[in-house]
């Protein structure tokens, strides 16, 4: 062990340069006129994947962007079988003009790695295949069997996966799932997540008269829908910040007293947050830590709102149509679904009958979380510990990875999560970076967990 770990450390400099390799595909999925850059960057990770010595590898095709996949299977039956899952797509780069340099040309500067992907998930997807790149080439095998799944829609909300891992049972069966797509508390502190917020995610759209109006020819006369919509919102939770949404908390799950304590126990400073942030308050629930407000309570966002005239100057208008983005951040044992209908309901009952409301869905995902003791848990503690020279603390994660609850649900076996990233480091923003101490860390830990998981059974 004492030799792959000098291995790893000595091939530094070669990581680097593969990963920015890795990070100058422009895999945006959401956008189609990058298809043909997702696809490019799946056949590279394919081959990345043969070239360490994963057996198998392959591009999947799907409905949307393509899954690659590969595994080595020779540590025999006695031994686990680790489902690893990342995701090779980035998220747009809009606003470029916010970029200090551009996103698909890796640049380092002092610590970091500056890229789109660099922590959400390339570089997390990369400290996993060169942990199992260093454990084929000086052992010529690894401790435990492993199966990569990387996907190519999970920024999209993964449309298609569910359907591929339904139909892939047999192919994607392991003892448990490791997934790399999370973050570390803090630059000094490694972290065990156990923990994900699910997600619902809505439309509003409000429709008045039937075309723009001359707002004084008939400004007073009838509904505005951008008012309309202003006012619905404005509805939809207290000065409190509670949620107005009728049996919206029914099924919130409350913080244990031991949960509560460690997570005050943590090193988190207000003051320090906002000043990091450039605002002058914070702001949330009443009656809830920040932390707990982050990770064990359930919120509501208006994420984009538009509507009428938005150009430069004055533009008279008494606009016939409007629209929000509302997304709802749900914790443990809130249902997606269940909430949808409830927000769709009060939408329904609070709607003037001055304007004509359609309220629907976009895309859902279930909250998770998982018992610390668990032995895979466990397992990656101690893992935790050799990569970072440091005990982990325990969080839980704001984000939301809806596909592990599926991965979980089909394929009978528990999730881990192991974040190598950092809350800070601008993930689906301008100037995203990884701390590459943390990416180095980060494959030490991953080459010492596939250790820790061969004697857990
Ligand atoms: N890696 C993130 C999720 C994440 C980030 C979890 C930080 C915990 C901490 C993932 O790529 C992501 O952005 N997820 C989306 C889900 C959505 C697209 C369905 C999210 O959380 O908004
Ligand atoms: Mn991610
Ligand atoms: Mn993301």
């Amino acid at each position: 062990m004492a030799e792959l770990k000098s291995f790893i450390d000595s091939n530094g400099e070669r990581y680097i340069k593969e990963l920015k390799h890795f990070l100058s595909y422009p895999s945006i999925s959401t956008n189609p006129e990058n298809k043909k850059d997702v696809l490019e960057c799946a056949e590279y990770l394919k081959e990345h994947m043969v070239s360490i010595g994963m057996k198998n590898a392959k591009v999947y095709p799907t409905n949307g962007h393509p899954v690659v996949y590969s595994e080595w299977l020779e540590a025999g039956s006695d031994k686990p079988t680790v489902l690893i899952y990342g995701h090779y797509d980035v998220q747009p780069v809009d606003p470029i003009e916010l970029w200090t340099s551009p996103p698909f040309e890796a640049d380092i500067r002092g610590e970091n790695i500056f890229a789109r992907g660099s922590a959400d998930d390339k570089g997390q997807v990369f400290i996993h295949l060169k942990a199992i790149e260093a454990h084929l080439s000086q052992n010529k095998s690894l401790p435990v069997n492993i199966k990569l799944l990387i996907e190519g829609e999970e920024e999209i909300g993964s449309i298609n996966l569910g359907d591929f891992i339904r139909e892939h049972t047999e192919l994607l069966k392991c003892d448990v799932v490791v997934v790399s797509d999370t973050s570390m508390f803090s630059k000094e502190l490694p972290a065990l997540g156990y923990a994900l917020r699910g997600l619902c995610y809505m439309q509003i759209d409000v429709t008045g008269p039937n075309r723009d109006l001359h707002s004084g020819q008939y400004g007073g006369a009838v509904e505005n829908p951008i008012n309309a919509l202003a006012v619905m919102i404005s509805k939809m939770k207290d000065a409190d910040g509670k949620i107005l949404i009728d049996g919206f908390y029914d099924d919130v799950a409350p913080l244990s007293k031991e949960e509560k304590d460690n997570f005050d126990k943590l090193p988190f400073d207000d003051t320090e947050y906002a000043k990091g942030l450039e605002v002058d308050e914070l702001a949330g629930e009443k009656g809830y830590s920040t932390l707990e407000r982050l990770w064990s309570r359930p919120t509501l966002d208006c994420n984009g709102i538009w509507g009428g005239f938005t150009g430069e100057g004055a533009k008279t208008v008494l606009p016939s149509k409007a629209s929000a983005k509302i997304s709802m951040r749900l914790v443990p044992n809130q249902d997606p679904d269940k909430i949808a209908q409830l927000f769709v309901d009060f939408v329904k009952k609070i709607a003037p009958k001055s304007v004509k409301v359609d309220v629907y869905g976009q895309h859902h995902g279930k909250p998770w979380i998982s018992p610390i003791e668990s032995k895979w848990n466990q397992a990656a503690i101690r893992a935790l510990k050799t990569g970072f020279g440091k005990e982990p603390v325990f969080m839980r994660e704001g984000g939301s990875i809806p596909i592990v609850f599926t991965l979980e649900e089909c394929l009978k076996a528990p999730t881990v999560l192991l974040g190598f990233g950092l809350p800070d480091e601008n993930a689906h923003s301008p100037d995203e970076h990884l701390n590459l101490n943390n990416f180095q860390n980060g494959i030490q830990t991953s080459a010492a967990f596939y250790d820790e998981l061969a004697g857990v059974k």
